[in-house]
């Protein structure tokens, strides 16, 4: 079975549209790009249009490239004090004269819908989460719209960034998993990997995963997003591990997609708990 993410992420999309129209609520997210890295122009933009098509406000704040710390949480501070933002995405990564750490504790956490403020990814490993990452909460989402089962299974993440491999640890393990993290020191990789029944890889290196790794029937999600001879590919080696797994994400068109459904759901989220005073 492909899983196919964008199918599910228009699906979502346009539930939420419903959901947002209805709701009487206007939603509004803003983005903070530093620079004109082309790839962070593309997924802000990309961002900026999936908010349209859900009604979601947007507004840009673009910075230039040598914006020092200062500026940048200055631009947050505002947005944190704007009573029409409900959520703020700093696109990552940022120069690299800006302490990023610094930047992502500005933002309140009532209106980081990109869950990487300490006090969301401290909720989300307390098993109470508010706002969880939008890659791995996208994950959870599309397993789930394909009837994928997780309580009790083995799942191995290969992978332990802060934006991606622990948070999807967090979430797998509050969904009943049993979750292994394996990083560049794991020792005997394969031996880990051949025991999962779902195998998600984020380590950014193309066709990483190969069949030897996989064992036969898993479930492969692969964050991944490289260039090979000019292609965009993932982490796994998808022409070979597709006949072994019993279902697989492609890449393009898999996890990528279910990122931006979940930023936009994770907006109107914020909406919905600012309009209901939520305590945080
Ligand atoms: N589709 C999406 O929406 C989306 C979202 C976010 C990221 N991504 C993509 O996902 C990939 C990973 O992103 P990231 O931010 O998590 O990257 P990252 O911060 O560079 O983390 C990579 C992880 O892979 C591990 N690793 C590297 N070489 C390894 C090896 N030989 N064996 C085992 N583990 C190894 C690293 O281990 P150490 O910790 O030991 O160094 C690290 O934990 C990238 O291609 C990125 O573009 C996609």
């Amino acid at each position: 079975m492909i899983l196919d993410g964008k199918a599910c992420s228009e699906q979502r999309l346009e539930i939420l549209r419903d959901e947002i129209d209805e709701s009487g609520l206007s939603p509004h997210l803003a983005t903070v790009i530093v620079g004109s890295d082309p790839a962070s122009q593309m997924y802000v933009r990309m961002k900026h249009r999936a908010c349209e098509r859900v009604h979601i406000g947007s507004v840009g704040i673009e910075l230039t490239a040598d914006a020092t710390t200062e500026k940048v949480i200055a631009s947050v501070r505002q947005l944190n004090e704007d009573p029409e933002i409900d959520g703020i995405l700093v696109q990552l990564p940022l120069p690299r004269q800006v302490e990023t750490g610094r930047v992502i504790k500005a933002v309140r956490p009532d209106k980081d819908v990109d869950g990487y403020h300490p006090v969301n990814l401290g909720l989300l490993f307390s098993a109470t989460p508010r706002f969880a990452p939008c890659t791995p909460r996208g994950i959870m989402t599309l397993l789930a719209a394909n009837r994928i089962p997780v309580a009790g299974k083995h799942a191995v993440i290969l992978g332990r960034s802060v934006d991606v491999g622990r948070p999807m640890a967090a979430l797998l393990l509050n969904a009943d998993a049993t979750v292994t993290v394996c990083h560049s020191k794991t020792r005997n990789l394969a031996d880990v990997t051949r025991q999962a029944d779902i195998l998600v890889s984020s380590v950014g290196k193309a066709h990483f995963v190969t069949a030897g790794m996989v064992k036969k029937g898993a479930v492969v999600i692969d964050v991944g997003i490289n260039q090979l001879n000019g292609k965009l590919v993932g982490d796994v080696d998808f022409a070979a591990v597709s006949s072994i797994a019993s279902a697989i994400t492609p890449v393009p068109g898999g996890v990528g997609p279910m990122t931006i459904a979940t930023l936009m759901e994770n907006t109107f989220q914020a909406a919905k708990e600012r309009a209901c005073g939520s305590v945080w």
